[in-house]
């Protein structure tokens, strides 16, 4: 009998669960041992050119401040651990979507058990990456649904039935959807023809360089260029031409084998892809078998581009982006027009990305070629302060452009990019030169062990690591030379490292930004507002015991990058992550996800726990981002 997966762990945990990961990466070298020489040099010593403004979250006694000394326009909140949301005095918080909520008046009203129909017609599960539009008049938010928990979708039964399965499909994927202000906050505006759901049976056109491959084509689509659905849905990004990038990342769960013989095809290991999945759509859809279709999991593992304005309009899986279990995506313009991402790959060792495009960008100009012809980049460090990006190309990568698309972390590792901890979101700072990831945490490694790239290399020698267990998590900051996103080269520092000042020692105790009023573990989401302010949110241990002891449950923080002060602002409910933001058109009011929220979460009583967005705002109307 195949079983499903009914646990409520995250989408991340399963996947470190049923697949181990190299412990440590190349990053934590670096990291290390450049906190190691910046400690026998003193600690007023910045990594690289420009150390005049960098590093200021490293420098002793600059941006210490206690719980409460804030310079931002609102007064830090301590830790919760309790199961509501907190936001400072002055600002209030209310849902605007929730799990079931529907989207339109015919949905039905949807709970546990409810079966298939119309569950493609609400507000789907585990909300993610988020991105707010002004279409005419009406303000839209597209919106991702990660993954779902089958205990609160579907009968408890030995085996899910056919239609199981598709009422999972339905509930996972992008919501698009018109909101409006209500009388309090926000509303969902219901029977908007705006309103759209995208799920895991959703048309879709295969653009790029990959889009025809042979290792694309399927039985049922042998061009290779149309495919149906987008899996597993994380971060955001947007477009400069008003269009919203979905990022598929733990794609390889959702494909398994019926023959348990099957000797997986070349490439599979490395993303992860294996005989067991987590939802057993293959029992019911051929194309998730891959002893039946081999390729479907070659069609998977992109970043999806979506227009919420039209409704009709086709997503397209944009494959020049590359493959790998994409976060999210953030976009910018190099100084001579061409368009620059920056993405992360959010697995232990692997890389960092960045893609260029050859045309340039004009407003109101043709665009569809832009995310279709260029060039990836993978991220190298040194321990100096300095880095450059690596082009995949034939000549570098000895892999044609379609195969650098299809099988990039390959072709990452082959030029020697830095293996990382688990790069999650990425953003382009608003006011300064300079761009920042989310690299979570790697509670598994191990003193003693390097690796030098993905889950294929052989351990490499290295320095052992003072940070055994990166439980915390850092975020890396770069800034390109001469202040040109297009430039290869550039300088890093770690704008904080997360740590526990309180019971923490060494390098656990974080970096000196870090204090016993704004501590947090597992940096994740992040966004940099209209300020230049950048808004951290947390997917860690919420347990408030032992190293996470006074973290409380995962909250949203604002850092500021200059003086490097965090500040806590957010709380969310207990056994929750928060991801996803984005604000309306005043920026007035903030839109905030709540994934995988604990207990009864937001409706109280006997009801089960429901993912939302809610929105947030100042009570005095005044802007927030
Ligand atoms: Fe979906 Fe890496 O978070
Ligand atoms: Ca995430
Ligand atoms: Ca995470």
């Amino acid at each position: 009998m195949k079983r499903i997966d009914t646990s409520d762990m995250s989408w991340d945990d399963w996947d470190a669960q049923v697949r181990p990961e190299p412990e440590v990466t190349d990053f934590d070298r670096v990291v290390e041992t450049a906190m190691t020489r910046r400690a026998v040099l003193g600690s007023l010593v910045a990594l690289g050119s420009g150390a005049a403004v960098m590093g200021t979250a490293m420098l002793k006694g600059t941006t210490a401040h206690a719980y409460g000394q804030s310079d931002f326009p609102f007064e830090p909140i301590p830790a919760f651990t309790d199961n509501t949301i907190h936001v400072p005095e002055g600002y209030t918080w209310r849902p605007v979507a929730r799990w079931g909520d529907k989207l339109f008046s015919d949905a039905p009203e949807f709970d546990n058990g409810h079966g298939a129909e119309g569950s493609d017609r609400i507000f789907g599960e585990n909300t993610d990456g988020m991105e707010l539009y002004r279409v005419g008049d009406a303000e839209v938010i597209a919106v991702n649904h990660e993954y779902v928990n089958p205990a609160l979708n579907i009968p408890e039964r030995e085996t899910p039935t056919e239609e199981d399965v598709m009422t999972l499909m339905n509930l996972q994927g992008v919501t698009v959807m018109e909101v409006a202000r209500g009388e309090e906050g926000y509303d969902v505006v219901v029977d908007s023809p705006l309103n759209r759901r995208i799920h895991h049976n959703t048309p879709m056109r295969i653009s790029g360089p990959a889009a025809g491959h042979a290792l694309l084509q399927t039985s049922a689509d042998p061009s290779g260029t149309e495919v149906l659905g987008t899996l597993n849905n994380c971060g955001s990004g947007r477009t400069l031409w008003g269009t919203y990038l979905t990022c598929e990342e733990n794609f390889n769960g959702y494909f398994g084998s019926t023959d348990a013989e099957l000797e997986l095809p070349e490439g599979f290991a490395r993303y992860g892809i294996q005989h067991d999945s987590r939802y057993a759509y293959e029992l019911y859809h051929p194309r998730y078998d891959i002893a039946q279709e081999p390729n479907e999991a070659h069609r998977f593992g992109y970043i999806v581009e979506i227009d919420p304005a039209d409704p009709e309009s086709q997503p397209v899986k944009r494959t020049a982006l590359g493959r790998f279990k994409h976060e999210n995506a953030a976009m910018t313009l190099a100084e001579d027009g061409r368009v620059v991402v920056y993405m992360g790959d959010d697995e232990r060792g692997e890389f960092m990305y960045k893609y260029v495009s050859n045309g340039t960008y004009v407003e109101g100009g043709p665009t569809d070629g832009l995310l279709d012809d260029g060039t990836l980049y993978a991220a190298s460090f040194n321990e100096d302060g300095t880095g450059s990006w690596l082009a995949l190309t034939p000549d570098t990568t000895a892999m044609d452009t379609a195969m650098i698309c299809i099988h990039t972390r390959q072709a990452a590792s082959s030029v020697g990019a830095t293996t990382m901890d688990r790069p999650e979101w990425v953003a382009v700072s608003t006011t300064l030169p300079e761009a920042y990831c989310c690299l979570t945490n790697n509670s598994r490694r191990a003193e003693g062990f390097t690796n030098a790239g993905g889950d294929l290399a052989e351990p490499a020698p290295g320095t052992p690591n003072p940070r055994g267990e990166n439980r915390y998590g850092q975020i890396v900051r770069w800034r390109p030379e001469g202040g040109d996103h297009g430039a290869d080269a550039f300088t890093w520092d770690l704008y904080v490292m997360a740590g526990n000042p309180v019971v923490g020692l060494g390098s656990y105790a974080g970096s000196d930004n870090v204090t016993e009023g704004n501590m947090f573990n597992s940096p994740d989401g992040m966004q940099v507002d209209s300020n230049g302010l950048i808004w951290i949110q947390t997917d860690g241990d919420d347990s408030n015991e032992g190293p996470y002891s006074g973290m409380g449950n995962n909250q949203m923080l604002v850092g500021h990058p200059e003086t490097g002060e965090i500040a806590r602002f957010l709380t969310g409910p207990s056994g929750s992550e928060v991801t996803g933001l984005t604000w309306n058109s005043d920026r007035t009011v903030a839109f905030v996800g709540i994934q995988h929220p604990g207990g009864t979460w937001p409706d109280g009583g006997d009801s089960l726990p429901r993912s939302s967005v809610i929105a947030v705002w100042r009570e005095d109307g005044a802007a927030i981002g």
